[in-house]
């Protein structure tokens, strides 16, 4: 039986507040947190109780009618109601640098308040507006990640074995997943997918977070930790390696959690097919290249220790990259709404340009 509805709530607005499902109680307690203003909120995106690439970009679209929200209250006139939105889109797009679907959100929302100040809103118009274009995101997110899933699910055989990096389900999105919404998809379709999730250090969003929610939505469910990925790769269990993406590059090159370029490399020595399940608002077409992604640097005590316990000797340093950059070229294929772009990426990604 499910803890939660599914889509899972994952942020929502509800009255004059945006609330996120806590995912650092998880999987322990299933937990909700309140925020009341940008403060709380932008706490929130940083110490990833509500993380992934496209729920950073919903709940800061809610962050975005939140701040219209509190315009109201202190009965700002239209002109200041706009610069405190605008305000907030700044505070927000400061929280995590790399998701793309954060600044994508931003600027569909930073427009549409722009434009509906032009129009003549005053604050609580602009909050009206706001929200119902943050609620449109949302529901467009769970809409793209339920397409993509269908595109993906036709790669899988019909008893499917997949292995899967860090969190990309229901609750790194508007609810339903994108690498894990091909595993829901494929199921939907009649297929059984049994699913072999990488710890993923340091923060474990796979063993705390894909575990519960698979475990929960009722599939087999094992936990490795990703040094172990090799073997499990060479031992031919593995049908297909399936990830997320924080941003991909016009030329297919891809951020995602830290552990997924070496994934892409195993999975390549094995011949195992690697795909890459991302809506359209993780595709960055003004960024040529990998190399121009800026990665997140994370606090090193997150290597150091791990809920309150040391576990390296004090004073040892730390490196604490929040994602890597797979090649393209590692890339067999990015699932989309569009349906299943292979290489020549340059070409095969141009479907975003036009978004
Ligand atoms: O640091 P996190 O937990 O926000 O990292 C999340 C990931 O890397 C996910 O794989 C990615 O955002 C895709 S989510 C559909």
């Amino acid at each position: 039986m499910s803890a939660l509805p599914f889509p899972f709530p994952v942020v929502t607005w509800q009255e004059d507040r945006v609330v996120v499902l806590d995912q650092t109680r998880l999987p322990g307690e299933v937990a909700f947190l309140d925020c009341l203003n940008l403060e709380d909120l932008c706490a929130a995106i940083r110490r990833l109780s509500v993380r992934g690439a496209p729920a950073i970009g919903v709940a800061a679209g809610y962050g975005l009618a939140l701040a219209a929200k509190l315009a109201v209250d202190a009965r700002l006139d239209a002109p200041l109601a706009l610069a405190a939105v605008l305000r907030a889109r700044g505070e927000l797009a400061a929280t995590r640098p790399t998701a793309v679907n954060l600044f994508w959100a931003l600027d569909r929302l930073g427009a549409h308040a722009v434009r509906l100040s032009a129009d003549g809103a005053d604050a609580a118009g602009l909050h009206a507006g706001l929200l119902a274009e943050a609620r449109r995101v949302h529901d467009e997110d769970i809409a793209m990640c339920r397409a993509l899933g269908r595109a993906g699910a036709a790669l899988l055989p019909d008893c499917a074995t997949v292995l899967t990096h860090c969190n990309a389900g229901g609750l790194a999105t508007g609810g339903y997943g994108t690498a894990l919404g091909v595993i829901y998809a494929a199921r939907e379709a009649g297929k059984v997918v049994r699913v072999f999730a990488d710890e993923t250090r340091p923060l474990l969003q796979g063993a705390r977070l894909t575990a519960w929610e698979l475990a929960d939505q009722g599939f087999e469910v094992t936990v490795l930790c990703e040094g172990a990925a090799g073997s499990l790769l060479r031992s031919g269990v593995i049908d297909a390696v399936v990830t997320g993406a924080d941003r991909i590059a016009a030329n297919g090159d891809t951020a995602n959690k830290v552990g997924t370029y070496p994934l892409a490399v195993l999975a390549d020595r094995h011949d195992v097919p690697f795909y890459v399940a991302a809506p359209g608002s993780t595709f960055d077409p003004a960024t040529a290249h990998g190399r121009d992604i800026v990665i997140e640097q994370r606090d090193p005590a997150e290597v150091t220790a791990f809920a309150g316990l040391a576990t390296a000797p004090a004073g040892v340093g730390a490196w604490n990259p929040a994602f890597d950059v797979t090649p393209g070229e590692l890339v067999t294929a990015f699932i989309c709404e569009h349906g299943v772009l292979r290489p020549p990426f340059d070409q095969s990604l141009t479907v975003f340009r036009f978004d």
